[in-house]
């Protein structure tokens, strides 16, 4: 089924510029559709949010997809926001949502050390969510659960490889150094770009597992069964927002993305 309704854009949102590790796989695997990327950083880092806090920001964001961008679909590009509110936003709205959750499931199907870490937000890590992904998942297996204080205030600032984020990665990774873990999983979408500073700490063959693929190709599989793929034949566009400062935020996502971003600030 094709209509011109399906070309409306899907809407992505993160606290900050963690969220465009999401949105890269998306528009790999989902060239033609349309994106609205907000990154919500008037109210940055969520990881250290309540639930009511993160819950009623969500609110905000999904009301303003629908209202000011018709969007079809909704991506929580980020983990905290996904633990704590999707099952709210679930329950509130009737168009498809789709959240981000550390990639848990898939290490602890290929781990053949029986030893996984992941690292995330201090809210994630502490979350119901997380652990009981790992209670589901993990049975007998030696789980490191690594909660990070700051790390994505480094990726915020640009600072992906400089002496402040290598004193919170040795910091927070020396906790499995000795370990037999083979899988490290990054429970934060801002940590992606930390990938190569990360392996400063962690050498293969430990791996590392992000859920930036898997999400975009949930989204392209939901798209599908809910008729909302594009019918457009054209590369898509995607608009750059930001609750923040737009100068800031095309400075930063400009750095992480490699290419030259334009955004905007708006209110949610
Ligand atoms: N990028 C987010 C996540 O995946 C949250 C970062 C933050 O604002 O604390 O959890």
């Amino acid at each position: 089924m094709r209509n011109t309704k399906n070309n409306r854009p899907i809407g992505v949102f993160d606290s900050g510029v963690g969220g465009l590790s999401v949105l890269i796989e998306l528009e790999k695997i989902l060239p033609r559709e349309n994106f609205v990327f907000l990154a919500d950083q008037l109210h940055v880092p969520y990881g250290e949010k309540s639930k009511s806090e993160l819950v009623g920001l969500a609110y905000r964001i999904v009301d303003f997809f629908i209202n000011k961008h018709d969007a079809k679909m909704v991506v929580i590009a980020c983990n905290t926001s996904t633990c704590y509110s999707i099952d709210a936003l679930r329950r509130k709205y009737s168009l498809p949502i789709i959240g981000t959750v550390p990639a848990v499931k898939p290490a602890s199907e290929k781990t053949k050390s029986g030893a996984i870490a992941v690292i995330s937000t201090p809210a994630t890590s502490k979350s119901r969510v997380l652990k009981k992904l790992i209670e589901d998942n993990c049975w007998g297996m030696e789980v490191f659960n690594v909660g990070c204080k700051n790390l994505e205030n480094a990726v915020e600032k640009g600072n992906i490889d400089n002496p402040r984020v290598h004193i919170l990665l040795k910091k927070y990774l020396k906790k499995i150094k000795n370990s037999k873990i083979d899988y490290l999983v990054l429970g934060c979408t801002h940590y992606p770009f930390l990938k190569k500073s990360i392996r400063k700490y962690v050498k293969p063959p430990v791996k590392l597992l992000d859920g930036g693929f898997s999400i975009a190709k949930r989204v392209g599989f939901l798209l599908k069964t809910n008729f909302l793929k594009t019918g457009k034949k054209t590369k898509g566009k995607t608009l750059y927002l930001t609750t923040g400062n737009s100068a800031k935020f095309s400075k930063v996502a400009g750095k992480l993305l490699n290419k030259t971003i334009k955004s905007k600030t708006v209110k949610i």
